[in-house]
C-alpha cells in the first residue's frame, strides 16, 4: 500500500531515480546506516567468504558493496535505476559490473550467484513479488537472498524515506508499506525457503547513530530476512 496514507511531515514527493539522483552527493553522510548495518553484521546463516559470485540489487552509491568487500566475498555485481548512485559506486572500484536498471527486471544470467542482496530498496517498489522472483532467477541452487529492509511499522508511523535539498528544503521519496505476510508470500511464491528473520528496534546504543530518532525509542525500525534457493 502507498506509504502517502500514513504521511505525517507533507513533504513534496518525487520518484525513485529522480530522488536519489538529486540526493546522491550526500546520501552517505546523512543515510541512518543504524539501519541495515547492524543486522547485516548480525546474519549467521550466510558464509560470506564462500559468497563466491554476488549480485547487489539496488546498490545505490556501493556502500553495502563495501561492507560485504570487507567480509570477504568475492565479485560483486551492481544494479540501480540511480545514475548519480551509480557513479559513486563506481568510483569506489569494488564492482566487477555495474548497470543502470530495475531490479526486479535485470539483464544478469540467471542462477549466477551464491548471494543477492538487497538493502533498504523494497519500501520504493510498488510490489516485492517481482524482485523476489528475480532474486530467486539469478541464485544459483543453495544461493541466499538478503533482504534488508525499513520497518514497515517505522513507515507507518509517517516517516518516509527523505532527503534535504542545497537550499535546505526536505523532499520524500515515493515509498511503499509491505507487511512482513508480503514478504513471506513473495519468498514462497518464488520457490525460496526462508532461513533467518530478525528485526532492529531502537534502542540508547542505536540512538548514538542518530541522536534526533530518541522520539522513536523502543520502536522497530528495520528488518532483514535470508531466503534460499533449494538446492
Ligand atoms: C536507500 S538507497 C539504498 C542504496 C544501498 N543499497 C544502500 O543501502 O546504501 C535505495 C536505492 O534503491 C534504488 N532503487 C529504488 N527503486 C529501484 C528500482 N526499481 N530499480 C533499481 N534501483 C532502485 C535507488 O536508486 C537507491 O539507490
Amino acid at each position: 500500500m502507498d506509504a502517502a496514507r500514513f504521511d505525517k511531515r507533507g513533504y513534496p514527493v518525487v520518484d525513485a531515480a529522480t530522488g536519489y539522483d538529486e540526493w546522491a552527493a550526500t546520501y552517505e553522510a546523512t543515510v541512518a546506516t543504524g539501519l541495515d548495518e547492524p543486522l547485516l553484521d548480525g546474519i549467521t546463516s550466510v558464509d560470506w567468504r564462500a559468497m563466491h559470485h554476488v549480485v547487489d540489487l539496488a546498490c545505490g552509491t556501493g556502500r553495502v558493496g563495501a561492507r560485504l568487500a570487507a567480509k570477504g566475498v568475492g565479485a560483486i555485481d551492481g544494479v540501480d535505476i540511480a545514475k548519480e548512485m551509480l557513479a559513486r559506486a563506481e568510483a569506489k572500484k569494488l564492482y566487477r559490473s555495474l548497470r543502470v536498471g530495475d531490479i526486479a527486471a535485470t539483464d544478469l544470467p540467471s542462477g549466477s550467484y551464491d548471494l543477492c542482496i538487497m538493502s533498504l530498496a523494497d519500501e520504493h517498489l510498488a510490489e516485492v513479488a517481482p524482485v523476489y522472483r528475480e532474486a530467486a532467477r539469478l541464485l544459483m541452487p543453495g544461493g541466499c537472498f538478503v533482504l534488508l529492509g525499513y520497518h514497515p511499522f517505522f513507515l507507518m508511523n509517517g516517516l518516509h524515506t527523505h532527503y534535504h535539498r542545497a537550499d535546505g528544503s526536505a523532499v520524500s521519496i515515493s515509498s511503499y508499506v509491505h507487511l512482513h505476510s508480503e514478504h513471506f508470500r513473495a519468498g514462497l511464491m518464488a520457490a525460496l525457503s526462508l532461513v533467518e528473520f530478525n528485526e532492529c528496534v531502537i534502542d540508547e546504543e542505536w540512538l548514538k547513530t542518530k541522536p534526533k530518532w530518541r522520539p522513536y525509542l523502543h520502536w522497530p525500525v528495520s528488518f532483514a530476512v535470508v531466503w534460499r534457493r533449494d538446492a
